[in-house]
Protein backbone atom coordinates (compact mmCIF):
# COMPACT_ATOMS: atom_id res chain seq x y z
CA UNK A 1 0.00 0.00 0.00
CA UNK A 2 3.16 2.17 0.77
CA UNK A 3 4.26 1.83 -2.95
CA UNK A 4 0.71 2.75 -4.24
CA UNK A 5 0.42 5.81 -1.83
CA UNK A 6 3.48 7.05 -3.10
CA UNK A 7 3.14 6.76 -6.79
CA UNK A 8 -0.33 8.29 -6.69
CA UNK A 9 1.27 11.25 -4.54
CA UNK A 10 4.51 11.56 -6.82
CA UNK A 11 2.02 11.57 -9.82
CA UNK A 12 -0.21 13.97 -8.21
CA UNK A 13 2.25 16.92 -7.95
CA UNK A 14 2.67 16.77 -11.83
CA UNK A 15 6.69 18.54 -12.12
CA UNK A 16 7.14 19.25 -8.73
CA UNK A 17 4.91 20.91 -5.93
CA UNK A 18 7.17 24.46 -6.70
CA UNK A 19 5.87 24.41 -9.93
CA UNK A 20 2.57 23.64 -9.07
CA UNK A 21 2.31 26.73 -6.45
CA UNK A 22 4.13 28.98 -8.84
CA UNK A 23 1.02 28.72 -10.70
CA UNK A 24 -1.19 29.43 -8.55
CA UNK A 25 0.31 32.24 -7.35
CA UNK A 26 0.07 33.65 -10.78
CA UNK A 27 -3.58 33.15 -10.64
CA UNK A 28 -3.67 29.99 -13.13
CA UNK A 29 -4.96 26.80 -11.92
CA UNK A 30 -3.30 23.51 -12.31
CA UNK A 31 -3.74 20.48 -14.98
CA UNK A 32 -5.55 18.85 -11.93
CA UNK A 33 -7.35 21.72 -10.51
CA UNK A 34 -8.93 22.17 -14.25
CA UNK A 35 -10.09 18.68 -13.90
CA UNK A 36 -11.05 18.73 -10.24
CA UNK A 37 -13.16 21.97 -11.25
CA UNK A 38 -14.75 20.51 -14.43
CA UNK A 39 -16.14 18.00 -12.48
CA UNK A 40 -17.51 19.77 -9.77
CA UNK A 41 -14.87 18.71 -6.91
CA UNK A 42 -17.10 15.38 -7.48
CA UNK A 43 -15.13 12.02 -8.36
CA UNK A 44 -12.69 11.06 -11.33
CA UNK A 45 -11.58 7.72 -12.42
CA UNK A 46 -8.15 8.55 -13.78
CA UNK A 47 -6.58 5.87 -16.32
CA UNK A 48 -2.62 5.96 -17.70
CA UNK A 49 -1.36 7.42 -14.48
CA UNK A 50 1.29 5.08 -14.17
CA UNK A 51 2.36 5.14 -17.47
CA UNK A 52 6.31 5.78 -18.68
CA UNK A 53 7.29 7.49 -21.86
CA UNK A 54 9.19 5.72 -24.32
CA UNK A 55 11.29 7.93 -25.08
CA UNK A 56 14.93 6.43 -26.42
CA UNK A 57 16.31 10.04 -27.73
CA UNK A 58 18.07 12.91 -26.31
CA UNK A 59 18.75 10.90 -22.99
CA UNK A 60 15.08 11.63 -21.96
CA UNK A 61 14.54 8.88 -20.31
CA UNK A 62 16.65 9.56 -17.10
CA UNK A 63 13.68 11.68 -17.12
CA UNK A 64 10.42 11.15 -14.64
CA UNK A 65 7.24 12.67 -16.95
CA UNK A 66 4.73 11.90 -14.07
CA UNK A 67 1.60 10.85 -16.10
CA UNK A 68 3.36 11.69 -19.60
CA UNK A 69 2.74 15.23 -18.86
CA UNK A 70 -1.22 15.07 -19.09
CA UNK A 71 -4.17 13.93 -17.18
CA UNK A 72 -7.00 11.77 -18.39
CA UNK A 73 -9.95 10.84 -16.98
CA UNK A 74 -13.53 10.42 -16.18
CA UNK A 75 -16.00 12.27 -14.29
CA UNK A 76 -19.34 13.71 -14.00
CA UNK A 77 -21.29 17.16 -15.21
CA UNK A 78 -24.29 17.18 -13.48
CA UNK A 79 -24.55 13.56 -13.11
CA UNK A 80 -23.10 12.95 -16.44
CA UNK A 81 -20.03 11.19 -17.35
CA UNK A 82 -17.91 13.24 -19.57
CA UNK A 83 -14.18 12.38 -20.60
CA UNK A 84 -12.02 14.67 -20.15
CA UNK A 85 -7.62 15.29 -21.00
CA UNK A 86 -5.81 17.81 -19.15
CA UNK A 87 -2.14 18.85 -20.10
CA UNK A 88 0.11 19.63 -17.57
CA UNK A 89 2.65 22.64 -18.78
CA UNK A 90 4.57 21.72 -15.35
CA UNK A 91 5.98 17.97 -17.19
CA UNK A 92 8.40 18.72 -19.84
CA UNK A 93 5.95 21.93 -20.89
CA UNK A 94 2.47 19.76 -21.31
CA UNK A 95 4.89 18.62 -24.49
CA UNK A 96 3.41 15.93 -26.61
CA UNK A 97 4.96 12.84 -27.02
CA UNK A 98 3.78 9.23 -28.39
CA UNK A 99 2.58 7.80 -24.99
CA UNK A 100 0.64 11.49 -24.31
CA UNK A 101 -0.97 11.29 -27.15
CA UNK A 102 -1.93 7.97 -26.92
CA UNK A 103 -3.46 8.32 -23.25
CA UNK A 104 -5.24 10.98 -25.47
CA UNK A 105 -6.62 9.06 -28.19
CA UNK A 106 -7.35 6.31 -25.69
CA UNK A 107 -9.57 8.77 -23.59
CA UNK A 108 -11.25 9.94 -26.74
CA UNK A 109 -12.12 6.21 -28.18
CA UNK A 110 -13.10 5.44 -24.42
CA UNK A 111 -15.64 8.34 -24.73
CA UNK A 112 -17.00 7.67 -28.10
CA UNK A 113 -17.71 3.86 -27.69
CA UNK A 114 -19.50 4.87 -24.07
CA UNK A 115 -21.64 7.63 -25.58
CA UNK A 116 -20.07 10.44 -23.79
CA UNK A 117 -18.42 14.33 -24.39
CA UNK A 118 -14.89 14.97 -24.39
CA UNK A 119 -13.11 18.18 -23.23
CA UNK A 120 -9.34 18.94 -23.91
CA UNK A 121 -7.53 21.40 -22.18
CA UNK A 122 -4.33 22.56 -23.89
CA UNK A 123 -1.67 23.89 -22.13
CA UNK A 124 1.56 22.45 -24.06
CA UNK A 125 4.80 24.02 -26.04
CA UNK A 126 3.82 21.41 -28.69
CA UNK A 127 5.32 18.39 -29.83
CA UNK A 128 7.64 17.15 -27.61
CA UNK A 129 11.31 17.78 -29.23
CA UNK A 130 13.15 15.10 -27.61
CA UNK A 131 10.67 12.61 -29.12
CA UNK A 132 11.37 13.91 -32.85
CA UNK A 133 9.15 11.98 -35.73
CA UNK A 134 7.01 10.03 -32.45
CA UNK A 135 5.44 13.88 -31.73
CA UNK A 136 4.18 14.19 -35.26
CA UNK A 137 3.10 11.22 -35.53
CA UNK A 138 1.33 11.32 -31.54
CA UNK A 139 -0.28 14.87 -33.33
CA UNK A 140 -1.60 12.80 -36.39
CA UNK A 141 -3.24 10.05 -34.13
CA UNK A 142 -4.52 13.01 -32.11
CA UNK A 143 -6.19 14.62 -35.43
CA UNK A 144 -7.58 11.12 -36.96
CA UNK A 145 -9.04 10.73 -33.40
CA UNK A 146 -10.90 14.15 -33.44
CA UNK A 147 -12.42 13.55 -36.85
CA UNK A 148 -13.69 9.89 -36.21
CA UNK A 149 -15.15 11.12 -32.94
CA UNK A 150 -16.48 14.22 -34.87
CA UNK A 151 -20.33 14.07 -35.20
CA UNK A 152 -20.42 11.27 -32.82
CA UNK A 153 -19.72 12.86 -29.48
CA UNK A 154 -19.37 16.83 -28.77
CA UNK A 155 -15.73 17.55 -28.49
CA UNK A 156 -14.75 21.03 -26.45
CA UNK A 157 -11.63 22.71 -26.84
CA UNK A 158 -10.61 24.32 -23.95
CA UNK A 159 -7.37 26.58 -24.77
CA UNK A 160 -5.74 27.19 -21.37
CA UNK A 161 -2.07 28.24 -22.66
CA UNK A 162 0.14 28.41 -25.56
CA UNK A 163 -1.45 25.68 -28.46
CA UNK A 164 1.52 26.44 -31.51
CA UNK A 165 2.18 24.91 -34.84
CA UNK A 166 0.20 22.06 -35.67
CA UNK A 167 -1.48 21.72 -32.68
CA UNK A 168 -3.80 24.00 -33.05
CA UNK A 169 -5.35 21.88 -35.59
CA UNK A 170 -6.41 19.18 -32.55
CA UNK A 171 -9.13 21.92 -31.24
CA UNK A 172 -10.10 23.32 -34.84
CA UNK A 173 -11.27 19.86 -35.49
CA UNK A 174 -13.33 19.60 -32.29
CA UNK A 175 -16.85 21.46 -32.12
CA UNK A 176 -16.38 24.42 -29.92
CA UNK A 177 -12.76 26.00 -28.50
CA UNK A 178 -12.90 28.59 -25.35
CA UNK A 179 -9.96 30.35 -25.27
CA UNK A 180 -8.73 32.19 -21.63
CA UNK A 181 -7.57 35.63 -21.55
CA UNK A 182 -3.85 36.76 -20.75
CA UNK A 183 -2.56 32.93 -20.77
CA UNK A 184 -3.31 31.32 -24.41
CA UNK A 185 -2.31 31.98 -27.53
CA UNK A 186 -3.14 29.94 -30.79
CA UNK A 187 -1.09 30.44 -33.90
CA UNK A 188 -0.01 27.97 -36.80
CA UNK A 189 3.39 30.78 -37.43
CA UNK A 190 4.34 33.12 -34.43
CA UNK A 191 5.30 36.85 -34.94
CA UNK A 192 8.81 35.92 -35.26
CA UNK A 193 8.85 33.47 -38.62
CA UNK A 194 6.15 35.59 -40.00
CA UNK A 195 8.59 38.73 -39.53
CA UNK A 196 11.53 36.13 -40.81
CA UNK A 197 9.19 34.80 -43.77
CA UNK A 198 7.40 37.78 -45.17
CA UNK A 199 9.06 40.57 -43.46
CA UNK A 200 5.35 41.38 -41.75
CA UNK A 201 5.40 43.09 -38.14
CA UNK A 202 3.10 42.16 -36.21
CA UNK A 203 2.20 40.94 -32.25
CA UNK A 204 1.01 38.17 -30.80
CA UNK A 205 -2.39 39.83 -29.99
CA UNK A 206 -2.54 40.76 -33.74
CA UNK A 207 -2.62 37.17 -34.43
CA UNK A 208 -2.97 34.65 -31.41
CA UNK A 209 -4.97 36.17 -28.39
CA UNK A 210 -8.22 35.21 -27.73
CA UNK A 211 -9.61 38.62 -29.03
CA UNK A 212 -8.13 38.30 -32.16
CA UNK A 213 -9.55 34.96 -32.69
CA UNK A 214 -12.95 35.51 -31.45
CA UNK A 215 -13.23 38.39 -33.62
CA UNK A 216 -11.31 38.40 -36.73
CA UNK A 217 -10.58 34.84 -37.35
CA UNK A 218 -13.77 33.48 -36.52
CA UNK A 219 -11.30 30.31 -35.58
CA UNK A 220 -12.87 30.21 -31.52
CA UNK A 221 -16.34 30.61 -30.18
CA UNK A 222 -15.97 31.47 -26.39
CA UNK A 223 -13.46 33.72 -24.47
CA UNK A 224 -12.99 33.10 -20.91
CA UNK A 225 -12.06 35.42 -18.03
CA UNK A 226 -9.87 32.88 -16.71
CA UNK A 227 -9.53 29.31 -16.14
CA UNK A 228 -11.97 29.00 -13.71
CA UNK A 229 -14.61 30.43 -16.05
CA UNK A 230 -13.51 28.65 -19.07
CA UNK A 231 -15.33 25.62 -17.07
CA UNK A 232 -18.18 27.62 -16.15
CA UNK A 233 -18.73 27.71 -20.22
CA UNK A 234 -17.52 24.17 -20.46
CA UNK A 235 -20.07 23.30 -18.38
CA UNK A 236 -22.64 25.67 -19.74
CA UNK A 237 -21.97 24.42 -22.97
CA UNK A 238 -22.97 21.04 -21.73
CA UNK A 239 -26.20 21.82 -19.97
CA UNK A 240 -27.37 22.11 -23.62
CA UNK A 241 -26.40 19.43 -25.82
CA UNK A 242 -26.71 15.22 -25.64
CA UNK A 243 -23.87 13.11 -24.47
CA UNK A 244 -23.90 11.93 -27.93
CA UNK A 245 -25.57 11.92 -31.17
CA UNK A 246 -28.24 9.18 -30.59
CA UNK A 247 -29.54 11.06 -27.54
CA UNK A 248 -31.61 13.68 -27.57
CA UNK A 249 -30.58 16.86 -25.51
CA UNK A 250 -31.77 17.57 -22.31
CA UNK A 251 -35.09 18.85 -22.58
CA UNK A 252 -36.55 19.87 -19.56
CA UNK A 253 -39.98 18.18 -20.56
CA UNK A 254 -42.00 18.62 -17.35
CA UNK A 255 -42.29 22.04 -18.41
CA UNK A 256 -45.62 23.00 -19.71
CA UNK A 257 -46.18 25.19 -22.75
CA UNK A 258 -46.43 28.94 -21.63
CA UNK A 259 -49.80 30.06 -23.54
CA UNK A 260 -49.48 33.58 -22.08
CA UNK A 261 -49.29 36.10 -24.10
CA UNK A 262 -46.05 38.34 -23.89
CA UNK A 263 -47.09 42.22 -24.94
CA UNK A 264 -43.97 42.93 -24.61
CA UNK A 265 -42.77 41.28 -27.76
CA UNK A 266 -45.13 44.07 -29.40
CA UNK A 267 -42.99 46.74 -27.87
CA UNK A 268 -39.98 45.53 -29.76
CA UNK A 269 -41.31 46.30 -32.98
CA UNK A 270 -39.73 50.20 -34.01
CA UNK A 271 -43.01 52.18 -35.34
CA UNK A 272 -40.83 52.69 -38.91
CA UNK A 273 -39.99 50.04 -40.80
CA UNK A 274 -36.68 51.27 -41.23
CA UNK A 275 -35.83 51.61 -38.10
CA UNK A 276 -33.84 48.49 -37.00
CA UNK A 277 -34.86 45.35 -34.48
CA UNK A 278 -32.25 44.58 -31.98
CA UNK A 279 -33.20 40.69 -32.39
CA UNK A 280 -30.98 40.32 -28.98
CA UNK A 281 -34.41 41.84 -27.06
CA UNK A 282 -36.13 39.33 -29.23
CA UNK A 283 -34.35 36.25 -27.96
CA UNK A 284 -34.10 37.28 -24.84
CA UNK A 285 -38.15 37.32 -24.10
CA UNK A 286 -38.61 34.17 -26.10
CA UNK A 287 -36.05 31.43 -24.17
CA UNK A 288 -36.73 30.57 -20.75
CA UNK A 289 -35.64 33.00 -18.18
CA UNK A 290 -33.73 35.21 -20.60
CA UNK A 291 -31.32 32.32 -20.74
CA UNK A 292 -29.46 32.69 -23.73
CA UNK A 293 -25.95 31.05 -24.82
CA UNK A 294 -24.65 33.37 -27.54
CA UNK A 295 -22.01 31.43 -29.39
CA UNK A 296 -19.39 33.19 -31.40
CA UNK A 297 -20.67 36.56 -29.77
CA UNK A 298 -17.87 38.63 -31.22
CA UNK A 299 -17.82 37.76 -35.17
CA UNK A 300 -20.11 38.57 -37.36
CA UNK A 301 -22.83 40.01 -35.09
CA UNK A 302 -25.04 40.33 -38.31
CA UNK A 303 -26.34 37.37 -37.15
CA UNK A 304 -26.86 35.90 -33.52
CA UNK A 305 -26.64 31.91 -32.90
CA UNK A 306 -27.06 30.29 -29.48
CA UNK A 307 -28.82 27.95 -27.38
CA UNK A 308 -31.63 28.03 -25.22
CA UNK A 309 -34.75 26.49 -23.64
CA UNK A 310 -38.00 27.55 -24.98
CA UNK A 311 -40.98 26.05 -22.58
CA UNK A 312 -38.28 23.43 -21.45
CA UNK A 313 -37.10 22.15 -25.12
CA UNK A 314 -33.55 22.80 -26.16
CA UNK A 315 -33.43 24.77 -29.13
CA UNK A 316 -30.07 26.11 -31.67
CA UNK A 317 -31.55 29.58 -32.33
CA UNK A 318 -30.21 31.86 -35.58
CA UNK A 319 -31.31 35.20 -35.52
CA UNK A 320 -30.53 37.86 -38.09
CA UNK A 321 -29.36 41.02 -36.66
CA UNK A 322 -30.75 44.25 -37.92
CA UNK A 323 -28.61 46.54 -35.83
CA UNK A 324 -25.46 45.34 -37.78
CA UNK A 325 -24.81 45.88 -41.41
CA UNK A 326 -28.81 45.83 -41.60
CA UNK A 327 -29.00 42.25 -40.63
CA UNK A 328 -27.44 41.26 -44.09
CA UNK A 329 -25.67 37.72 -45.07
CA UNK A 330 -21.90 38.16 -45.68
CA UNK A 331 -19.46 35.73 -46.45
CA UNK A 332 -18.57 35.35 -42.14
CA UNK A 333 -22.41 34.98 -40.99
CA UNK A 334 -22.97 32.56 -43.64
CA UNK A 335 -19.74 30.54 -42.52
CA UNK A 336 -20.98 31.04 -38.69
CA UNK A 337 -24.55 30.15 -39.30
CA UNK A 338 -23.79 26.77 -41.30
CA UNK A 339 -21.60 25.28 -38.80
CA UNK A 340 -23.74 25.84 -36.24
CA UNK A 341 -26.68 24.53 -37.61
CA UNK A 342 -24.68 21.31 -38.47
CA UNK A 343 -23.70 21.15 -34.90
CA UNK A 344 -27.70 21.31 -33.81
CA UNK A 345 -28.76 18.59 -36.46
CA UNK A 346 -25.96 16.09 -35.28
CA UNK A 347 -26.63 16.73 -31.76
CA UNK A 348 -30.30 16.27 -32.35
CA UNK A 349 -31.65 20.06 -31.68
CA UNK A 350 -34.30 21.29 -33.21
CA UNK A 351 -33.69 24.73 -34.80
CA UNK A 352 -35.54 28.23 -34.82
CA UNK A 353 -34.76 30.45 -36.90
CA UNK A 354 -35.67 34.05 -36.76
CA UNK A 355 -35.92 36.02 -39.96
CA UNK A 356 -35.57 39.76 -40.54
CA UNK A 357 -33.03 40.05 -43.20
CA UNK A 358 -32.62 42.50 -46.30
CA UNK A 359 -30.73 40.28 -48.50
CA UNK A 360 -26.98 39.34 -49.20
CA UNK A 361 -24.39 42.30 -48.48
CA UNK A 362 -23.77 44.04 -51.86
CA UNK A 363 -20.03 44.44 -52.39
CA UNK A 364 -16.64 43.52 -54.30
CA UNK A 365 -14.88 42.06 -51.52
CA UNK A 366 -18.05 39.96 -50.98
CA UNK A 367 -18.17 38.69 -54.22
CA UNK A 368 -14.53 37.87 -54.84
CA UNK A 369 -14.16 36.13 -51.42
CA UNK A 370 -16.93 33.70 -52.99
CA UNK A 371 -19.97 34.60 -51.39
CA UNK A 372 -21.95 32.16 -53.08
CA UNK A 373 -19.80 29.75 -52.26
CA UNK A 374 -20.19 30.92 -48.63
CA UNK A 375 -24.07 31.76 -48.66
CA UNK A 376 -24.62 28.31 -50.53
CA UNK A 377 -22.96 26.66 -46.92
CA UNK A 378 -26.07 28.11 -45.23
CA UNK A 379 -28.77 26.74 -47.75
CA UNK A 380 -26.66 23.48 -47.71
CA UNK A 381 -26.87 23.32 -44.22
CA UNK A 382 -30.43 23.99 -43.69
CA UNK A 383 -31.59 22.00 -46.28
CA UNK A 384 -29.66 18.94 -45.24
CA UNK A 385 -30.58 19.14 -41.65
CA UNK A 386 -33.63 16.67 -40.24
CA UNK A 387 -33.91 18.21 -37.06
CA UNK A 388 -37.15 20.22 -36.26
CA UNK A 389 -36.68 23.18 -38.12
CA UNK A 390 -39.15 25.88 -37.45
CA UNK A 391 -38.88 29.36 -38.80
CA UNK A 392 -40.49 33.12 -37.71
CA UNK A 393 -40.40 35.80 -39.98
CA UNK A 394 -40.30 38.94 -37.96
CA UNK A 395 -39.88 41.86 -40.57
CA UNK A 396 -37.82 41.43 -43.99
CA UNK A 397 -37.33 38.55 -46.02
CA UNK A 398 -35.78 39.21 -49.07
CA UNK A 399 -34.50 37.27 -52.10
CA UNK A 400 -32.18 34.54 -51.91
CA UNK A 401 -31.48 35.67 -47.86
CA UNK A 402 -34.82 34.38 -47.22
CA UNK A 403 -34.53 30.86 -48.41
CA UNK A 404 -31.41 30.83 -46.64
CA UNK A 405 -32.63 31.68 -43.35
CA UNK A 406 -34.63 28.50 -43.88
CA UNK A 407 -37.80 29.04 -45.97
CA UNK A 408 -40.09 26.23 -46.03
CA UNK A 409 -38.97 25.16 -49.19
CA UNK A 410 -35.37 24.44 -47.56
CA UNK A 411 -37.80 22.00 -45.33
CA UNK A 412 -39.06 24.27 -42.40
CA UNK A 413 -41.56 22.32 -40.68
CA UNK A 414 -43.37 25.21 -39.77
CA UNK A 415 -42.87 28.69 -40.71
CA UNK A 416 -44.63 31.83 -38.98
CA UNK A 417 -44.80 35.54 -39.70
CA UNK A 418 -45.51 38.56 -37.43
CA UNK A 419 -48.01 41.26 -39.01
CA UNK A 420 -45.27 43.17 -39.81
CA UNK A 421 -43.22 40.57 -41.98
CA UNK A 422 -42.22 41.47 -46.11
CA UNK A 423 -41.71 38.21 -47.84
CA UNK A 424 -40.80 39.34 -51.65
CA UNK A 425 -38.51 39.39 -54.14
CA UNK A 426 -36.75 42.61 -52.98
CA UNK A 427 -37.28 45.60 -51.24
CA UNK A 428 -40.67 47.63 -52.22
CA UNK A 429 -38.20 50.83 -53.12
CA UNK A 430 -35.98 48.98 -55.39
CA UNK A 431 -39.20 46.34 -56.44
CA UNK A 432 -41.57 49.80 -57.47
CA UNK A 433 -38.43 51.58 -59.26
CA UNK A 434 -38.10 48.90 -61.93
CA UNK A 435 -41.44 47.73 -62.29
CA UNK A 436 -42.93 51.24 -62.13
CA UNK A 437 -40.37 53.47 -63.83
CA UNK A 438 -42.10 54.98 -66.95
CA UNK A 439 -45.26 55.88 -64.08
CA UNK A 440 -43.36 56.93 -61.80
CA UNK A 441 -41.42 59.38 -64.48
CA UNK A 442 -44.37 60.77 -66.01
CA UNK A 443 -46.61 60.99 -62.53
CA UNK A 444 -47.47 64.70 -62.11
CA UNK A 445 -45.78 64.59 -58.23
CA UNK A 446 -43.63 61.64 -59.04
CA UNK A 447 -42.38 61.32 -55.07
CA UNK A 448 -45.93 61.29 -53.97
CA UNK A 449 -46.44 58.67 -57.21
CA UNK A 450 -43.73 56.75 -55.82
CA UNK A 451 -44.94 55.91 -52.48
CA UNK A 452 -48.09 55.04 -53.27
CA UNK A 453 -46.48 52.34 -55.48
CA UNK A 454 -44.21 51.37 -52.50
CA UNK A 455 -47.71 50.99 -50.26
CA UNK A 456 -49.20 49.30 -53.18
CA UNK A 457 -46.25 46.74 -53.06
CA UNK A 458 -45.67 46.02 -49.67
CA UNK A 459 -49.30 45.25 -49.78
CA UNK A 460 -49.63 43.20 -52.40
CA UNK A 461 -46.49 41.29 -53.18
CA UNK A 462 -44.79 41.51 -49.99
CA UNK A 463 -47.48 41.05 -47.48
CA UNK A 464 -47.67 37.77 -45.06
CA UNK A 465 -51.17 37.04 -46.10
CA UNK A 466 -50.25 36.77 -49.28
CA UNK A 467 -47.62 34.03 -48.46
CA UNK A 468 -49.88 32.62 -46.02
CA UNK A 469 -52.45 32.24 -48.85
CA UNK A 470 -49.94 30.33 -50.82
CA UNK A 471 -48.89 27.93 -47.82
CA UNK A 472 -45.56 29.20 -48.46
CA UNK A 473 -45.96 30.41 -44.76
CA UNK A 474 -48.48 28.37 -41.85
CA UNK A 475 -49.59 31.11 -40.33
CA UNK A 476 -49.62 34.87 -39.29
CA UNK A 477 -49.65 35.62 -35.61
CA UNK A 478 -49.53 38.28 -32.98
CA UNK A 479 -46.00 39.02 -31.99
CA UNK A 480 -47.02 38.82 -28.26
CA UNK A 481 -48.16 35.19 -29.19
CA UNK A 482 -44.21 34.25 -30.45
CA UNK A 483 -42.92 31.84 -27.85
CA UNK A 484 -46.29 30.32 -27.30
CA UNK A 485 -46.23 29.27 -31.08
CA UNK A 486 -43.02 28.52 -30.83
CA UNK A 487 -43.25 26.32 -27.60
CA UNK A 488 -46.34 24.05 -29.55
CA UNK A 489 -44.43 23.96 -33.10
CA UNK A 490 -41.48 22.34 -31.13
CA UNK A 491 -43.40 19.95 -28.79
CA UNK A 492 -45.52 19.00 -31.86
CA UNK A 493 -42.09 18.49 -34.13
CA UNK A 494 -40.27 17.05 -31.47
CA UNK A 495 -41.10 13.36 -32.54
CA UNK A 496 -40.09 14.16 -36.40
CA UNK A 497 -38.56 11.30 -38.06
CA UNK A 498 -36.51 11.92 -41.89
CA UNK A 499 -34.75 9.74 -43.39
CA UNK A 500 -32.91 10.51 -46.92
CA UNK A 501 -31.17 8.31 -49.54
CA UNK A 502 -28.24 6.72 -48.17
CA UNK A 503 -24.81 8.48 -48.83
CA UNK A 504 -21.50 8.55 -47.63
CA UNK A 505 -21.93 12.59 -47.04
CA UNK A 506 -23.39 15.32 -48.99
CA UNK A 507 -20.37 17.60 -50.75
CA UNK A 508 -21.22 20.68 -48.92
CA UNK A 509 -19.37 24.24 -50.75
CA UNK A 510 -16.18 24.56 -48.12
C1 LIG B 1 9.98 19.47 -25.01
C2 LIG B 1 9.46 21.44 -24.01
C3 LIG B 1 8.75 21.88 -25.16
C4 LIG B 1 8.73 21.00 -26.28
C5 LIG B 1 8.62 23.42 -23.69
N1 LIG B 1 9.34 22.43 -23.12
N2 LIG B 1 8.26 23.10 -24.94
N3 LIG B 1 10.05 20.25 -23.94
N4 LIG B 1 9.35 19.81 -26.16
N5 LIG B 1 8.10 21.31 -27.41
C6 LIG B 1 9.90 22.39 -21.78
C7 LIG B 1 11.06 23.33 -21.59
O1 LIG B 1 12.24 22.74 -21.99
C8 LIG B 1 11.00 23.56 -20.09
O2 LIG B 1 11.56 22.43 -19.45
C9 LIG B 1 9.52 23.52 -19.79
O3 LIG B 1 8.92 22.84 -20.88
C10 LIG B 1 8.89 24.89 -19.69
O4 LIG B 1 9.24 25.63 -20.85
P1 LIG B 1 9.73 27.14 -20.77
O5 LIG B 1 10.29 27.47 -22.10
O6 LIG B 1 10.62 27.31 -19.59
O7 LIG B 1 8.38 27.88 -20.49
P2 LIG B 1 7.89 29.32 -21.00
O8 LIG B 1 9.00 30.31 -20.81
O9 LIG B 1 6.60 29.54 -20.32
O10 LIG B 1 7.67 29.15 -22.58
C11 LIG B 1 6.67 28.31 -23.05
C12 LIG B 1 6.80 28.12 -24.58
C13 LIG B 1 8.25 27.67 -24.92
C14 LIG B 1 6.48 29.46 -25.29
C15 LIG B 1 5.77 27.11 -25.01
O11 LIG B 1 8.60 26.59 -24.07
C16 LIG B 1 8.42 27.24 -26.32
O12 LIG B 1 8.56 28.06 -27.23
N6 LIG B 1 8.48 25.91 -26.52
C17 LIG B 1 8.67 25.35 -27.85
C18 LIG B 1 7.44 25.55 -28.65
C19 LIG B 1 7.56 24.93 -30.00
O13 LIG B 1 8.22 25.43 -30.90
N7 LIG B 1 7.00 23.70 -30.09
C20 LIG B 1 7.01 22.97 -31.30
C21 LIG B 1 5.84 23.59 -32.09
S1 LIG B 1 5.60 22.80 -33.56
P3 LIG B 1 12.28 22.52 -18.02
O14 LIG B 1 12.82 21.15 -17.83
O15 LIG B 1 13.35 23.57 -18.18
O16 LIG B 1 11.23 22.88 -17.03
C22 LIG B 1 4.58 21.62 -33.20
C23 LIG B 1 4.34 20.80 -34.36
C24 LIG B 1 3.11 20.02 -34.19
O17 LIG B 1 4.10 21.49 -32.16
C25 LIG B 1 2.87 19.40 -35.51
C26 LIG B 1 1.60 18.69 -35.53
C27 LIG B 1 1.28 18.31 -36.93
Amino acid sequence: MDELAKRREAVAVGGGKDKLEARRAKGLMTARDRLDALFQHGPMQESGMHVKHGCHNFGMEAKDLPADGVVTGVGYVDGRPVASYSQDFTVAGGSLGAVHASKICDIMEFAIRNGMPVVGFNDSGGARIQEGVESLSGYGQVFFKNVYASGVVPQIAVISGPCAGGAAYSPALTDFIIMTKGTSSMFITGPEVIKAVTGQVCTMDDIGSPAAHAAVSGNIHFVAENDAHAVQLVQKLLSFIPSNNVMDPPHRMDQPVDMNPDPGMRDLIPEDSKTPLDVKAVIARLVDGGDFLEVQMDFAKNIVVGFGRICGIVVGIIANQPAVKAGTLDIDASDKSARFIRFCNIFNIPIVSLVDVPGFLPGVAQERGGIIRHGAKMLFAYAAATVPKITMILRKAYGGAYLAMCSKDLGADLVFAWPTAEIAVMGAQGAVKILYKREIQTAADPVEKEKELIAEYTAKFASPYQAASLGIINDVIDPAETRAIIAMALRNTLSKRETRPPKKHGNIPL
